[in-house]
C-alpha cells in the first residue's frame, strides 16, 4: 500500500458568522506520488479546505475541529484559533485561486520570482538564484525568455504555468491546485494540465487538485473525492 503523506480525519470547519459548519466531518488521505481531486459545486467549501491545510483560518474567520496529519506530525483543531503555525508553508505549497492575475504588473516574472527568494533566502548570489528561477520556469515549461517578461505579456496558461513555478520553488512535497484551470479555454486548460503531469514526473510531489468540475477532476486525478 501507498504511503500517505496528508491524512484529514474528521474536520469540521465553521466560519464564525456562520450558523452551520460549511464542511462537516471530511476525512482523506492524499498518498505519495498521486493526484487527488477534491472536487464540489462553487460554495461547497473546497478553498476553506485549503485554508484549514495551510493554518490560515484564523485569517478568515473561521474555527474548525478534527485532525490534519503531516509528515508524521498531526495538528489538531479544537475549534480555538491557531496562534502559531505547525509547519512549514513551504512544505505544502499553494497555487491559490485566480492566482493567475495575482502577478504584479510592474515587474518582471523574473524579478517577481527573484524577491521572493531574497525574502526567504536574504539577498545576494544573484546569478545562482538566476539560474534556479529559470531551471523553475524549465520544469514548467516555460522558455527563459518568461524571465524578462512581463505579466501582460503572458497568456492565461502561461501565467498559470509561472504561478506554478512559484509555488514549487522551495520544493515542496505537496502542492496544492486550487481551480488551477478554471477560466482557461479548453486548449490552454489541456496545456496547464499536460505541464502539471510532466512536473510530478521531474519533482517528487503529491498533488491535492482542487476543482468544481467534476468531469476535468475524473479524466486527469488518480483518485476523487467529492464534497456536497
Ligand atoms: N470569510 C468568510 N466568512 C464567511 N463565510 C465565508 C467566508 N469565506 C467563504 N465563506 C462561505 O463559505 C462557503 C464556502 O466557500 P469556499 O470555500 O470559497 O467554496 P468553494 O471554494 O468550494 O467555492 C461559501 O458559502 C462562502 O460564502
Ligand atoms: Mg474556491
Amino acid at each position: 500500500m501507498k504511503e500517505s503523506v496528508l491524512s484529514v480525519k474528521n474536520l469540521t470547519i465553521q466560519y464564525k458568522d456562520a450558523e452551520e459548519p460549511v464542511i462537516k466531518d471530511l476525512s482523506f488521505e492524499l498518498q505519495q506520488g498521486e493526484i487527488l481531486c477534491i472536487s464540489g459545486k462553487s460554495g461547497a467549501g473546497k478553498s476553506t479546505i485549503v485554508w484549514a491545510l495551510l493554518e490560515m483560518l484564523e485569517d478568515y474567520n473561521a474555527v474548525a475541529f478534527g485532525e490534519i496529519g503531516f509528515e508524521g506530525d498531526v495538528l489538531h483543531y479544537q475549534g480555538t484559533d491557531l496562534k502559531k503555525r505547525k509547519w512549514n508553508w513551504r512544505q505544502i505549497a499553494l497555487v491559490p485561486q485566480a492566482s493567475m492575475s495575482g502577478f504584479n504588473p510592474l515587474f518582471t516574472i523574473g524579478e517577481t520570482m527573484m524577491e521572493m527568494l531574497d525574502v526567504y533566502e536574504g539577498k545576494g548570489r544573484k546569478a545562482e538564484k538566476k539560474q534556479r528561477i529559470i531551471e523553475l520556469l524549465d520544469m514548467v515549461c516555460l522558455k527563459n525568455k518568461v524571465f524578462d517578461s512581463y505579466p501582460h505579456e503572458l497568456s492565461g496558461g502561461m501565467k498559470q504555468r509561472a504561478a506554478i513555478a512559484m509555488a514549487i520553488m522551495f520544493h515542496p512535497k505537496v502542492l496544492v491546485l486550487d481551480e488551477a484551470t478554471t477560466g482557461l479555454d479548453l486548449l490552454i486548460q489541456a496545456e496547464v494540465l499536460g505541464t502539471i503531469l510532466e512536473l510530478k514526473k521531474k519533482e517528487d510531489i503529491s498533488i491535492l487538485f482542487i476543482s468544481h468540475d467534476r468531469e476535468l477532476a475524473s479524466n486527469f486525478c488518480d483518485r476523487q473525492i467529492s464534497i456536497q
